[in-house]
This record gives structure tokens, sequence and C-alpha cells, in this order.
């Protein structure tokens, strides 16, 4: 299965923004608990990783500086249909790459406890346990990486 892969970076045009929201609507079953498109437009230094098959946007990874040394990986997903493909793999080490060659020191992320999937890929990309956070959905993990320049 051919996947392409792109990075985006501001300004984000409507079209690519609904496109985001139909992918996050499908991955989590809303669109409306995520202040993305805010992010998207206010947050320093946003990249938009995208995986597309045949142009359709299929997984994405959102991030964003937090200080100018530290960068959070903020969202991800993957559409139901293109799971254990290795997209999600491959849009975090493309964005670690990212992170890493514009100056940032670490990366950090955090995932919901039940959330196996992504607490296996974080393991396994190197990510360490830092702390704890306790969300409306329940305990959330904080993850960090420090990244070599
Ligand atoms: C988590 C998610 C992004 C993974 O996407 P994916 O493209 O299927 O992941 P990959 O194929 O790159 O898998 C990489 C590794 O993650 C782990 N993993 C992925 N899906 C898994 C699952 N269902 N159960 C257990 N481990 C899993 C495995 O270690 C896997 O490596 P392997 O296939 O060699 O065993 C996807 O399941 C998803 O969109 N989930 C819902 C949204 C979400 O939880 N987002 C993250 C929180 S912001």
């Amino acid at each position: 299965m051919d996947i392409e892969y792109r990075l985006a970076t501001p300004p984000f045009c409507e079209s690519r923004i609904e496109e985001l929201l139909e992918l996050t609507g499908k991955v989590f079953g809303n669109t409306d608990a995520v202040d993305g498109p805010w992010r998207l437009r206010n947050m320093p230094d946003v990249t938009l990783l995208e995986a597309r098959r045949d142009g359709k946007l299929v997984g994405f990874k959102i991030g964003y500086a937090i200080t100018s040394t530290r960068y959070y990986s903020w969202l991800g997903g993957v559409d139901p249909d293109h799971r254990r493909l290795g997209i999600a793999g491959e849009l975090m080490t493309r964005q670690h790459d990212w992170i890493s060659r514009n100056g940032y020191a670490s990366v950090e992320t955090g995932v919901q406890q039940e959330n196996l999937a992504m607490t296996r890929l974080n393991l396994a990309s190197g990510f360490q346990v830092v702390g704890i956070r306790f969300k409306d959905l329940g305990p959330e993990i904080t993850y960090q990486k420090r990244l070599s320049k």
C-alpha cells in the first residue's frame, strides 16, 4: 500500500482543517472536544505531519513548541482501516526528526493510561515516563524524549 508522507506548516487553509476534523471525528468519535483549529492557528511553531493514500488523509500528527527548547506532540491518529501498517510510527519518526533539526532539545507527549497502542509506540520510540496528570478523561501519563542535535 502506497502511503505518502508530508509536512504541513501554518497557515492552514480551511479545507485542510476540515479534512483533519473529519479524520479526528473518525478516530476519536467526535470533533468538538478538541480545540484543534485554535491550536493550529495560535500555537508556536506548529507542525502537521500527514499520511495520505491516493490523496486522502489517513493519518496525522500535530505538535507545537511549549518553550524555546521543548516541543509538545499533542495529537495524532490513524484511520481505523489503515492501522498496524506502521503509519503512526513513521509519522512519529518524521516529527522527531523535524523537531531535532529545528533546535529543540526534547519532545513531550501525554497518553491516557489505558491506551496500550500509543503507550507501546511511545516506549519503543525512546520516550520515558516523567509524570502523570489528572484530566477529565482520567489519568494521563506524561512522556519525554531527549533529542540529539
Ligand atoms: C495509536 C495509533 C495512532 C497507532 O497507529 P498505527 O498506525 O496503527 O500504529 P503503527 O502501525 O505505527 O504501530 C506501531 C506500534 O504501536 C503498537 N501498536 C499499534 N497498535 C496497537 C494495538 N492495537 N495494540 C497494541 N499495540 C499496538 C505496536 O507496538 C506497533 O508495532 P508493531 O506493529 O510492530 O507491533 C492508532 O491506533 C490510533 O489512531 N488510535 C486512536 C487514536 C489515539 O489513540 N491516538 C493517540 C493519542 S493522541
